[in-house]
């Protein structure tokens, strides 16, 4: 049996995941990359720090240089996560001709171009499996499995954390504060929750899967982001009795070349697949052209599900021929150039929930604005009354399909109405046809 000498940059969630697989199914492991692999050195700030898996003592450092400088070690993998120091070590260790594994969406979608270029100069294996949706196989299921298929639209719900928040608040019917805060006792969602219910996790991992799908180069703020934190229990209730369900949503579509490309919370059937996709679970729904309809579903973090796909990169690249130079490519995705459609352009179902005056004729106000706007009602509910006095009720919109920009209009002149109160949210429905 041949060995190998890998080093870990990072021992957190996903470094100790590794470690864990590498020591559990070593058999496994051995048997289907023809190697035995030892974690020869393992990157981390605290060398004191309790981790919760034996490492030896002397594989432990604070010092990157003895990763870089020892020749012995053949693949490198980061998962440390950041851009900096992340990116600077990554560039150096491809320089030293070192294999790369990385779980890092940041780096990738904001510096993708640049690594990949250096992998390919360098001729070393560039694997990045876990960089989006975790134990999913995604990335080399859209890389290597789906290339035959020019692939038309992709949607995926890529961020636990707003899945559990927003299944929570539908099945029990809870404020989003009240289920953030138990989120994060329960370790589903940071300290610090900005980058998941804001969107911005979803947004780079769309950034890097829409490259993939499209075989073009993505950038993060080709992205239109909104996040979670304007969801009530209301939106969830109205959504159930319309047939419907609240998803934070990653679409991307191609519209003859020109790509849609968004993340924000979206109503989708409740017979749609993607809408029994609950917890902190994971999925990613592709049409290809050829293939038709695919749905992949799984566990999008974590240290065993995210670890699981950092080792099968590890044992894709010991498939490979680790020694010798230039024998493997890496595969780049800027195939072509395709526009990016502004977000005013996007056509879509709305549903609008609007906080109004109770009085006489503020409908028929209403729905003059939309009308003069060329926005269809599909249909506007009534119901209850908002306060003590009865003088407020909340009115729910939906429209026909219509471009953004009208809806925005619309919305503007709404305001102008002294019987509007207030436009109390705007969600997009999605109907997959
Ligand atoms: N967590 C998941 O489920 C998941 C899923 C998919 C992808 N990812 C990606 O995987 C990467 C790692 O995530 P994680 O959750 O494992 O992070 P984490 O728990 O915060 O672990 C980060 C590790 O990197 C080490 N580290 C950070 N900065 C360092 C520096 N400057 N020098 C040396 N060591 C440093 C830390 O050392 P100390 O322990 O000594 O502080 C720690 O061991 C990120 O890119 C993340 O986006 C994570």
């Amino acid at each position: 049996m041949k060995k190998v000498k890998i080093a870990l940059l990072g021992l957190g969630n996903v470094g100790r995941g590794v470690f864990t697989i590498l020591q559990q199914n070593k058999d496994e492991i051995m048997k289907r990359s023809g190697y035995e692999i030892e974690v020869s050195k393992v990157l981390v700030r605290d060398v004191t720090k309790n981790r919760g898996v034996a490492v030896p003592e002397e594989v432990l450092t604070t010092d990157f240089e003895e990763i870089l400088n020892d020749d012995s070690i053949k693949i490198v993998v980061e998962v440390m996560g950041g851009i900096d120091p992340a990116k600077e070590y990554m560039m150096r260790a491809m320089e030293a001709k070192k294999h790369i594994v990385t779980a890092n969406k940041m780096l990738l979608a904001t510096a993708g171009d640049e690594v990949f270029e250096k992998a390919e100069e360098m001729g070393i294996m560039f694997q990045y499996e876990a960089s989006v949706a975790g134990g999913i196989p995604i990335i080399n299921g859209i890389n290597e499995n789906l290339t035959a298929n020019k692939i038309n639209e992709l949607f995926g719900i890529v961020n636990g954390t707003t899945n559990y928040i927003l299944s929570k608040m539908e099945l029990e019917n809870l404020d989003f504060d009240e289920v953030l805060e138990e989120a994060k006792q329960k370790g589903y969602a940071e300290a610090d929750p900005t980058s998941d219910i804001d969107g911005y996790d979803a947004q780079y991992k769309l950034a890097i899967l829409a490259s993939l799908a499209f075989g073009t180069k993505v950038k993060v703020n080709d992205v239109y982001r909104e996040g979670i934190t304007k969801i009530k229990p209301i939106d969830m209730k109205y959504a159930s009795d319309f047939g419907m369900s609240i998803k934070l949503l990653a679409i991307a579509k191609d519209d003859d070349g020109k790509l849609e490309l968004r993340v924000h919370p979206t109503m989708i059937p409740e017979t749609h697949p993607l809408a029994n996709v609950y917890d902190s679970f994971n999925a990613i729904f592709i049409n290809g052209n050829a293939v038709g309809d695919l749905m992949f579903y799984g566990r999008g973090a974590g240290d065993l599900p995210t670890g699981s796909a950092v080792v099968s990169d590890i044992i894709a690249i010991l498939r490979g021929n680790i020694d010798t130079d230039n024998n493997n490519p890496v595969i780049r995705n800027n195939l072509w150039e395709k526009k990016i459609k502004d977000i005013n352009e996007v056509e879509s179902r709305y549903y609008i929930r609007v906080t109004v005056d109770d009085k006489p004729g503020v409908l028929g106000q209403i729905t003059t604005i939309f009308g003069a706007n060329r926005v269809s009602l599909k249909s506007v509910i009534q119901k209850g009354r908002k306060n003590d006095e009865n003088v407020e009720v909340t009115l729910v919109l939906i429209t026909h399909k219509t471009k953004e920009y009208l809806i925005k209009d619309s919305i503007d002149k709404l305001y102008d109405l002294r019987t509007v109160k207030d436009v109390e949210n705007i969600i997009r429905i999605e109907d997959f046809n």
